[in-house]
């Protein structure tokens, strides 16, 4: 499939096809997706926890009760889930991390060049925390970025997905002990592939975008 064949085509399943699994090598590309995701300062806010057993995903939809419950099937019946979370907070520590990382991976040439990074690492981070008051919004951005790029990437393997804003997170976290870890969850992505009777699926239900002379001004 071309990019404007994948765009046209990927949606969000509604029903999954509980009999079908995704194999090894997709799951593996899936986990090179999330790892491979930019950052703003290659900050890499992130944690996921990944359900692919039926137990995990019984655990995952512990967020989708009460209020939530219209996405449970989307949950129980995926072959696999993703719980995308963000940190609760960044320190020197973390950012001290972050470089060390990056030169693990030959990135830096001289320390001079390192401190340089960590600086700028630390330029950034400071602004969001000290002067805009936003570290997490600003993190949880960039964990957004991942989830976009995902979408597609997942796409692109042939596989549908559900991205979850309709989960109750406090739930969540208290089931994977997240606040504990310094994190927070923010959204699930259901992966697999979708049933025969799914409503949403292009086939069935057309997709819908604003016109370009709404959303674009040429200059
Ligand atoms: C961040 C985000 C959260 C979403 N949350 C839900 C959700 O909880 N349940 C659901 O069925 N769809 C959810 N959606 C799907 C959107 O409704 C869908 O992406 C949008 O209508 C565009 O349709 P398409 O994905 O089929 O192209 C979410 C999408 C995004 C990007």
């Amino acid at each position: 499939m071309n990019l404007k064949e994948t765009l046209n085509s990927r949606y969000t399943t509604k029903e999954y096809d509980a009999s079908k699994k995704i194999s090894d090598t997709d799951m593996a590309e899936v986990k090179n997706l999330l790892r491979m995701s930019p950052s703003s300062v290659n900050l890499q806010p992130w944690h996921f926890i990944v359900a692919e057993t039926t137990e995990g995903k019984a655990r995952m939809a512990k967020g989708t009760q009460g209020f939530f419950h219209f996405n449970e099937p989307k949950v129980t019946n995926a072959a696999a889930v993703v719980l995308f979370c963000v940190k609760t907070d960044a320190d020197d520590t973390y950012y001290q991390h972050i470089a060390d990382t990056e030169d693990k991976a030959g990135r830096f040439p001289n320390e001079d060049i390192k401190n340089g990074f960590l600086g700028a690492v630390k330029a950034f981070a400071g602004i969001h925390k000290y002067d805009l008051k936003d570290l997490q919004h600003w993190m949880e951005k960039q964990v957004y970025l991942n989830i976009g790029s995902f979408l597609l990437g997942v796409a692109s393997l042939g596989l549908d997905a559900t991205p979850m804003e309709g989960i109750d997170v406090k739930a969540l976290d208290e089931e994977f002990g997240l606040r504990e870890k310094g994190f927070t969850s923010l959204v699930a992505v259901s992966l697999g592939y979708h049933a025969e009777s799914d409503f949403n699926a292009t086939d069935k239900t057309p997709k819908s975008r604003l016109p370009e002379s709404e959303i674009f001004t040429q200059i």
